[in-house]
């Protein structure tokens, strides 16, 4: 297969994101970060004063997502991951997003994509798979020390029950749940570093590139 893609999905805070970054960078492959664009269309949801429930109009917001002008820094408010798991949810908004996914991941020389079902349902035949998972106690630390790194309030209680709450709708969802792949590599990041789980990710595709 010409085009080389990498599939990495895992639960928020697990460090996929940051890992597929250094993927990326590693191999010179193109970096999709999908949670981005769920995010992107839910914050045009929340700039026009529109209802999070109307699915017509939310897959139109999907539909116009502007995939070259995704970032994190205007993304990152916890009422838009809020609203982009609830919006997630929807066949239509998901429909609209995937197919603009798919066309960017299918671009040579190959490329590096970050979500939820991306081994599942985006590119189930990517060039190998990654599930990159966490306990709930580790992301829930990664998350705070994030923000109190950066000078931010939170309290770690609060990050916990909103990570498992955030879980629980990703992977009880009936449109493509957070789940891995059947020939998705498993790797558990709660014990290690970003040096050494981008160690071990290489490795897994090395092997399988
Ligand atoms: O990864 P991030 O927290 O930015 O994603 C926000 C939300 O978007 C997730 O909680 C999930 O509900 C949704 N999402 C998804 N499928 C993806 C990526 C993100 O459903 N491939």
């Amino acid at each position: 297969r010409a085009v080389r893609i990498i599939a990495l999905d895992g639960p928020a805070a697990s460090g996929k994101g940051t890992l597929a970054r250094r993927i990326a960078s590693h191999y010179g492959y193109r970096h999709l970060d999908t949670g981005l664009t769920y995010r992107a269309a839910a914050k045009a949801l929340l700039d026009a004063g529109q209802p999070l429930d109307d699915e017509a109009l939310a897959a139109r917001m999907a539909g116009d997502v502007d995939f070259e002008g995704l970032d994190r820094s205007t993304l990152s408010a916890h009422a838009i991951g809020e609203a982009a798991s609830r919006i997630a949810v929807m066949p239509a908004v998901r429909r609209a997003l995937v197919a603009a996914q798919r066309r960017f991941a299918e671009e040579p020389p190959g490329s590096v994509l970050d979500g939820r079902d991306i081994g599942t349902v985006v590119c189930p035949g990517a060039s190998v798979k990654l599930f990159v998972t966490a306990s709930p106690e580790t992301r829930a630390k990664r998350r705070f020390e994030e923000i109190v790194g950066k000078g931010g309030d939170a309290r770690y209680e609060a990050i916990l029950d909103d990570l498992k709450e955030r879980d629980a709708r990703d992977m009880g969802r009936t449109d493509s749940p957070l789940r891995p792949a059947d020939d998705a590599h498993l790797l558990d990041t709660s014990e290690m570093g970003i040096e050494s789980a981008f160690q071990a990710a290489r490795d897994l595709i090395d092997r399988a590139l």
